[in-house]
């Protein structure tokens, strides 16, 4: 008798953001294992399941991923309907592959739930667009945990060409933004951070990338870094909105 596991993406905090698909399969799961940015009381609400946090908790340590491994695979192997839920998007900086990995190994049948990651949903909910026309014609996902790897994916471009998005990179914002402009980034070049993207306690700044280091950020919030002419916008769009200026009227200028 096996069950099967749904890798599913929680989006960046606020349930309304959950995907249909995302709460059907909580709502036929047994059991239910989640990370800690998720919503646990609205996890109550769409599911009758076991729901256990497997996340890193306040003064807690997260649960071992080989533990969540195998906690899945055998409720899976007793039958049951695992639900992993994750935030944002399992497959973008989640562990989600080494999970769909362990699942595919195993023998366990496993489903991908996309969902809404904070790389693009923070800034999008600040109002900054990750790409505009005539500012930026892509966007790079880094993470700022390990310096080498952030900048192994920094010299794969040219300098203020595409936005940067760089998630668990808060606590080394000063070392990220010397790495930048010592690859030629200017320091001039507008900077935001989103911290709680979507949560009661959201949090926006914006200013340059010589004033991130020195930024005093809110305490125990997620958040990520955005940097690049398209945190321009958002000053253009909350201008225009406060003084209820037309589209066309809004003016954005280049770092
Ligand atoms: C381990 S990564 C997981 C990313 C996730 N899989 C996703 O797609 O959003 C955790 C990082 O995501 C970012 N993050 C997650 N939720 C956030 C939120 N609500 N607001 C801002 N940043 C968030 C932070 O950079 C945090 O350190």
């Amino acid at each position: 008798m096996t069950g099967h596991v749904s890798l599913v993406g929680a989006g960046p905090g606020d349930p309304e953001l959950w995907t249909m698909r995302a709460v059907r399969r909580l709502e036929e799961a047994d059991l239910v294992l989640y990370d800690a940015l998720v919503d646990a009381r609205a996890l109550r609400r769409f599911t009758r399941a076991q729901c256990f946090c497997v996340g890193k908790r306040a003064g807690r340590e997260s649960v071992r991923q080989e533990t969540i491994h195998r906690l899945m695979i055998r409720a899976a192997r007793a039958g049951k309907r695992v639900v992993r839920l994750k935030g944002g998007d399992p497959f973008v900086f989640g562990r989600g592959a080494e999970e769909a990995l362990a699942l595919a190994m195993a023998g366990i049948p496993f489903e991908v739930v996309p969902g809404v990651s904070s790389a693009i949903a923070a800034a999008e909910l600040a109002r900054i667009p990750v790409t505009h026309r005539g500012l930026a014609s892509g966007f790079l996902v880094l993470s700022g945990h390990d310096a080498d790897g952030f900048d192994a994916g920094l010299n794969a471009v040219q300098p203020n060409v595409v936005s940067l998005v760089i998630l668990m990179g808060l606590g080394a914002r000063g070392d990220l933004a010397a790495r930048l402009a010592a690859r030629g980034w200017s320091w001039g070049t507008p900077a935001a951070i989103v911290c709680g993207a979507s949560t009661p306690d959201e949090w926006i700044w914006t200013g340059s990338l010589a004033e991130i280091g020195e930024t005093e950020l809110p305490g125990g919030v997620a958040g990520v870094i955005v940097i690049g002419d398209v945190v321009r916008v958002r000053e253009a769009l909350v201008t225009a909105t406060s003084r209820e200026h037309t589209a066309d009227e809004v003016k954005y200028g280049r770092s």
